[in-house]
Order: C-alpha cells, then structure tokens, then sequence
C-alpha cells in the first residue's frame, strides 16, 4: 500500500512492465508498408547533404530540383496570402480560382482542353500520381513502366498491389520505347502505362510523332494512360511537345495528365502539383484526396496561380541554362575515361553516363552502385547510381546546379579516374 502510494516507485514498475510489453510484442507494420524502401533519390541527396553539413567538401548532383529561385511575383504573392488570405479549409480540388487559371495554362501551353472539373491541385506531381494510380489500380492489375524510370513509379504501383511490368527502352534507341515493345507488353491485365515525357534520368524525348504512335497502341487496347509531364517546359530539342491527352478524343478519355509546379517555376518545397483528366477520374481522386489529405496549402495555391499567371520569361531562362550546363557536360564528359553519354538528353536537367569501363577497372565492383560510392569517397562527388532507375551500368547527373559546381565535379572525378589509370 505504501509502496502504491509512492510515485516513484509506481512510475518504475510501470515503466518495467511496458517495456515487457514490448519487447514481447513487436510493433505490427503492415505487409504492404514493410516492403517499402525511401526513396532513393530523396535517401541519396540526404545522405550526401549531410556529409556537407558535417563538413565535407561534397558536390552533390543526386538532387532532382533546380537551384533556382521562384520569381520575385510568386514569392510576393504567397506573403499576401499569408498576411490577407483565408485560413480556414478550401475545397479539396483547390480554390476554382486556381483551377480555373489552370484550365486556361493547359490550354495555352499545350492545347488541353478541360474544365474546372476536370482538374485537382494536389501536394506535389508525385501525390498527384499516386492519386491517379490508386483510382485505377486493383491488386493484380498490371502497370506497364519504360526503364529507365523515376524511382517513385514503380514504388507507388506496388503499394497499390499492381503487378509493374518493366519495357527496357535502349540507349541504341535513345532510351525510347518502341511502339513495338509497348504492344507485346500489354495484356488482357494491363491497367496503364505510365509515361514520362521528357524523361527522368534519361533525359530522353518522344517527339509528336513518337507520341502519336505510343498514344494509339494504348488506345487501340483500351490501355489508360498517367502522362507525367512535370518536364514539359525543359525541352532543348526534338520540336514541340505532345501531351497524349490531345492525340485523340479517344486518348483524352483515357489519360490523366500529371504535372507540376516544383521544376517549372522552382518550388519542390512548397509541394504542389496537379493531375487533369476525365471526369470520372478526377472525381474519384478527388473523394481519394478528400478523405487522405485534403486540399494543398492555400500558399501553394497562390504561389502556383501566380507562376501560371505572371511572366513566362523566367521559365525560358532556366531552359536557356540547362541548355548551356547540358552542352558543358556533353563536352565535358567526353574527355573522360571510362565514361560515355550514349544519349544526349533532349529535355529535363538529367543526363546518364555509361560507367561500364569503370565497373570494370575498379576491383570488386559489381555495378553502378559500387562506381557510386567510389565516387563519393574519392572524388567527393554524389551521383546516384543507375541501378536505382533500371539502368544499370550508369550513374544520373542531375545539372540542377551551378557551373562553378559542375566544372569542380568534373574535374574531380577525372583526377580520380586517371589515378586508376585509364
Ligand atoms: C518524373 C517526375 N515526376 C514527378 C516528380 C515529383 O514532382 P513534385 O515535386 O511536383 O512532387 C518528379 C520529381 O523529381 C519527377 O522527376
């Protein structure tokens, strides 16, 4: 009884008791969620970044967001917004405001017609994706993927329990997929393809033509499709962009069209993409978001009506210096041993280096993600090695960064390379 009354001791047994607990009883995760992996690309920038904040001379060029910032009218339009606008909660699509600017965007940027409707704001292209998929998905259902691939593609399909069926595109055909493999991949199973274009970590672009005759097998089999078109705006070469939704009325029935704010107008970290689609489909991702997460930040929302809306000629700035730091590269890396670039890319801020000499030359290596963390340690320079995206043999150079950094990992890495004497 004393004992009982003494909080201390109380505190004590209790503690000891819980931790008997559970110790016994591990946590439960669920069989879906124990398979999970981070993401690679996220898990790989964070690793490096902490070596620079522990103090080591790193240059990362895992990250995939420019190193830019958003224009001077986006940034004052989010302020008023936190100082004038509502708090409350908006609708789960977004302010119709902002969808409505965005209807007209996407008619005036790549002739997509659609209506308010048709349209919702999410956290992000990859909520946007992830909302698009979970619409369509059944567990078994199969999902056709080229690889290479972004890394959250395949990841967000398993998570639904779809069945990813990968379509290697090769370098010989500049990293594209033929309209003849993505016929012998469909089957009476296949839910949709996920497309990217311009592609990330290839760099490689479908021109109209190449969209066309991808666009008409899928819709000849009744296969939907999620176009990821968060590149759309980062083109150099190849001519004007497709989006498959406007192919064909029949095409526009079956795409939803994932894009996004975080590359185009430089704000990845204030989270706001969208997906623009069917009605059906976007009503049915719109309960999804609804019931998961809701509507994106209001400031996000001002801050994406204000980059729609405002002057187009910082997006032309940023393509006209990633044209400039791709064409270094290209040179660049070229005067490398043991490297190559198979495939110059057309569009996005990514390019892949064929690093099979130095699989070779270095002992014990097995694959790029070997090659990678040579790097790391003897080079100081973070590039994520190719096996992360279904390419292996090759390491993504992400030229979202400045040219001093660029020419520094240059360098570097040709000095380490020639120590293995190549
Ligand atoms: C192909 C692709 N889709 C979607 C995303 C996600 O973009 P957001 O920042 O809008 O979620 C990325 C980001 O790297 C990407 O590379």
């Amino acid at each position: 009884m004393v004992l009982l009354c003494n909080s201390d001791v109380f505190d004590c047994i209790y503690s000891f008791i819980l931790k008997q607990i559970c110790e016994r009883i591990p946590m439960y995760i669920s069989n879906r969620l124990s398979l999970l992996k981070p993401s690679a690309t996220v898990a790989f920038t964070e690793k490096a970044r902490k070596l620079q904040k522990a103090g080591h001379d790193v240059i990362v060029l895992a990250a995939g967001e420019p190193d830019f910032t958003p224009s001077r009218a986006v940034r004052e339009a989010v302020k008023r917004e936190a100082l004038e606008g509502p708090t409350c909660y908006g609708p789960t699509a977004g302010y119709l405001e902002v969808r409505q600017a965005l209807v007209e965007y996407l008619e005036r940027t790549k002739g997509l017609r659609v209506n308010t409707d048709q349209v919702i704001l999410s956290n992000g292209a990859k909520q946007a994706l992830f909302n698009a998929l979970a619409a369509l998905i059944d567990p078994g259902d199969e999902v056709i993927v080229p690889a290479p691939y972004w890394v959250s593609f395949t990841a967000q399909v398993e998570l639904l329990g779809g069945v990813v069926r990968i379509v290697t595109a090769e370098s010989s055909n500049g990293f594209k997929v033929t309209p003849e493999q993505i016929h012998e991949a469909l089957t009476p199973k296949t839910r949709c393809i996920i497309f990217n274009n311009p592609c990330n970590p290839s760099g490689a672009y479908y021109t109209a033509d190449d969209v066309r005759e991808l666009t008409e097998i899928c819709t000849g089999a009744g296969c939907a499709i999620v176009s990821d078109e968060v590149y759309d705006m980062i083109i150099f070469e190849g001519g004007p962009y497709l989006s498959p939704a406007v192919v064909s009325d029949e095409a526009g029935e079956l795409t939803a069209v994932v894009g996004g704010f975080s590359k185009t107008y430089a704000m990845p970290g204030w989270r706001i993409g969208y997906l623009a689609g069917p009605e059906p489909w976007i009503k049915k991702v719109t309960s999804f978001q609804g019931q998961a997460t809701h509507h994106p930040s209001a400031l996000a929302q001002a801050a994406a009506l204000a980059a729609m809306t405002g002057d187009q000629q910082v997006v032309e700035e940023m393509r006209q210096e990633f044209l400039r730091r791709r064409d270094f590269l290209l040179e660049a890396i070229s005067g490398i041993p043991g490297l190559c670039v198979d495939v110059p890319p057309q569009g996005a801020f990514y390019l892949l280096v064929g690093v099979a000499g130095l699989i070779e030359a270095l002992p014990d290596a097995e694959g790029s993600t070997d090659v990678s963390t040579w790097l790391l340690e003897e080079a100081k320079v973070a590039l994520v090695p190719g096996v992360e995206f279904g390419a292996e043999g090759f390491l993504r150079v992400s030229y979202a960064a400045s040219m001093e950094d660029l020419e520094r990992a240059v360098q570097r890495i040709d000095e380490a390379v020639r120590k293995l004497g190549l």
